[in-house]
């Protein structure tokens, strides 16, 4: 699928589910079943300092809670943009999750100035994750942060 065809497909299936957290689960399923080299995908929220893991559709991660500021989740969270590692080997900040993973991006859900969240995806390929990549998660993370917000009240 086209990253435009997946955009629009993630937007109509959340618009079906009023739950927040299925709205999230659907968006990872779909991003991983949709895209080739996108091999995990997961959702992170922030709860005060700490990133938690919430759906994810992939292998078991490690990860279940990230401070602010550790690993690309961390950094990504702490700088309040979106991160792309080609070579996650040649990166210092990251925190492993599958020996199999060789490039990751990051991308926070933002409602404003603030950090809800931030969806996560991890390639087995190198370098996977490009400008279409960038510009398809930050709108999904759009829409999920106006589900999270609306969740919350
Ligand atoms: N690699 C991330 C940790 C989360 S796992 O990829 C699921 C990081 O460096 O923050």
């Amino acid at each position: 699928m086209r990253h435009q065809e997946v955009f629009e497909t993630v937007r109509d299936r959340i618009a079906k589910e009023p739950d927040a957290t299925r709205a999230m689960t659907v968006t990872v399923e779909t991003l991983k079943n949709s895209l080739p080299g996108y091999d995990w995908v997961g959702v992170y929220l922030l709860d005060s300092n700490e990133l938690v893991l919430g759906p994810f559709a992939g292998k078991p991660s490690p990860h279940t809670r990230i401070p602010v500021g550790r690993g690309i989740c961390g950094a990504a969270a702490a700088e309040k943009a979106t991160i792309i590692v080609d070579d996650v080997d040649n990166d210092s900040r990251y925190l492993a999750c599958s020996v199999d993973t060789k490039s990751e991006i990051v991308v926070p859900i933002m409602r404003g100035d603030d950090v809800l969240g931030e969806l996560d995806v991890d390639s087995d390929r190198l370098a996977a994750f490009g400008e279409a990549d960038k510009i398809l998660l930050e709108s999904i993370a759009g829409l999920l942060a106006e589900r999270i917000a609306a969740g919350r009240g």
